[in-house]
């Protein structure tokens, strides 16, 4: 198992047949339906497992992150294995508690978070906020000072470094509306600390996603870590350092996954001498490799220079490919020999509508099954009816053991909500 491509997670080929762990996948679609996400949660702990040993010398909080796959299945997984949470919304804290999750270790990041969220947040009692401006500052001041809760704040700092990813995923260079240049989060800190029911707790970096190069780490560290000293010596109870997620996974053989030793490597010498506790909030490093997206070929379709194999799964299942130009790998569940030239489409009435485009795929046939790889982070969580298309229900293997964790939706589910006109 560990010779195969990271792509390829927990899933295996056994005499030409795709498998999640001991399950095939043929077994799957055809119990649960097609598009149907599904996920190894041997893998997810793998993951998280991986990580922490890594990191074990400054024993971080691994605060989840919630928005790559919020499903409470998935949420508990990691709940059992000891992780915090991140989340960015009343209803990804929602989510946490819905899933049985006590609030003390999540933490709450996002530029714009509502009156009724940052309320909510406290009246939970969540680990700390992430501030990204000066007037987010006052406005969790005024409601906790509304309802007699004393707020934490770890002020998000902009450390001006690129991580070299995709531009719609990095979030730590200057002209990224994320965070707070050293010399406002200075100004923002001192406010905090001149206010009733706020604490100053942290200081917080996100710089991207993807990111297969510790490199970034280490620079955006050597950034703020003069800031972190000042704020140590100032605020006493200020003790939380938390870098953000970003580690990148392998889309495609030519690339690796994120090496946590390396990144370990880079980082635990800075965090040491600061003396601080330590969060991180990975995402995709857990989760995006533990699952695949498997979709059936409805028709296939020649042009003249290539093949369109259209799937029962588009964009509205996973949108990565038409929002990023991202990479996923496309593997038969029954293996076959042939390739052929062309793209993997959805139904949706879109050009952007593709999983793959322009590449060599399998040749595979109308009414076999494809498993479009790597798909378990950023997936379900950022998918859309459009089209009217119900959502995709999602399951979950462990070993010989499957169980669906999301039903799929349904037409009625789509106009559940509407009100005619009166
Ligand atoms: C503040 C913050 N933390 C953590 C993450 C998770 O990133 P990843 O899934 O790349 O680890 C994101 C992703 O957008 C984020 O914005």
């Amino acid at each position: 198992m560990d010779r195969q491509p990271d792509y390829m997670g927990h899933f295996t080929y056994r005499n030409g047949e795709m498998y999640a762990e001991e399950v095939p996948l043929s077994a799957l679609a055809a119990q649960y339906g097609t598009p149907l996400y599904v996920y190894s949660r041997t893998a997810m702990r793998r993951q998280f497992e991986r990580l922490k040993q890594s990191l074990d010398t400054i024993r971080p909080l691994l605060c989840y992150s919630v928005k790559a796959n919020s499903n409470g299945a998935v949420l508990r997984t990691f709940a059992e294995l000891g992780a915090g949470f991140d989340v960015v919304s009343g209803g990804e804290l929602y989510r946490v508690r819905a899933a049985g999750i006590p609030a003390d270790k999540v933490v709450f990041a996002g530029v714009g978070k509502r009156e009724e969220e940052i309320e909510y947040a406290l009246k939970e009692g969540i680990l700390f906020f992430t501030v990204e401006s000066e007037s987010e500052v006052r406005q969790i001041a005024r409601t906790a000072q509304r309802i007699g809760a004393c707020a934490r704040l770890a002020f998000r700092v902009n450390p001006g470094v690129d991580p070299k990813t995709h531009t719609y995923i990095t979030t730590g260079k200057k002209e990224n509306k994320f965070g707070l240049d050293a010399e406002r989060a200075r100004r923002a800190c001192a406010e905090a600390a001149s206010l009733s029911n706020v604490e100053v707790v942290g200081l917080h970096l996100h710089i991207g996603s993807q990111i297969l190069d510790p490199a970034p780490y280490g620079e955006a560290l050597c950034q703020i870590l003069p800031l972190v000293e000042e704020w140590r010596n100032r605020h006493s109870t200020f003790r939380w350092l938390d870098i953000g997620g970003g580690l990148g996974i392998q889309y495609r053989l030519t690339e690796g996954s994120m090496n946590t030793a390396c990144y370990a490597e880079t980082v635990v010498p800075l965090l040491r001498q600061t003396g601080m506790s330590i969060v991180l909030e990975p995402g995709r490093y857990l989760v995006g490799n533990a699952g695949v997206l498997l979709c059936r070929v409805a028709v296939v379709k020649q042009s003249h220079h290539k093949t369109f194999l259209i799937a029962d799964a588009g964009m509205n299942d996973l949108i990565r490919p038409a929002l990023y130009g991202a990479h996923h790998e496309v593997c038969p569940v029954r293996q076959v020999a042939e390739r052929l030239f062309g793209d993997l489409v959805g139904p949706i009435c879109e050009s952007g509508d593709f999983l793959a485009k322009e590449r060599e795929l399998p040749a595979v046939g109308e009414g076999e099954l494809l498993a479009v790889m790597s798909a378990g982070a950023y997936g379900f969580s950022m998918s859309s009816t459009y089209n009217s298309r119900p959502r995709a229900a999602e399951v979950m293997v462990e070993g010989n053991r499957h169980q669906g964790i999301r039903e799929r939706e349904t037409w009625a589910d789509l106009v559940r909500g509407e009100r005619a006109w009166a």
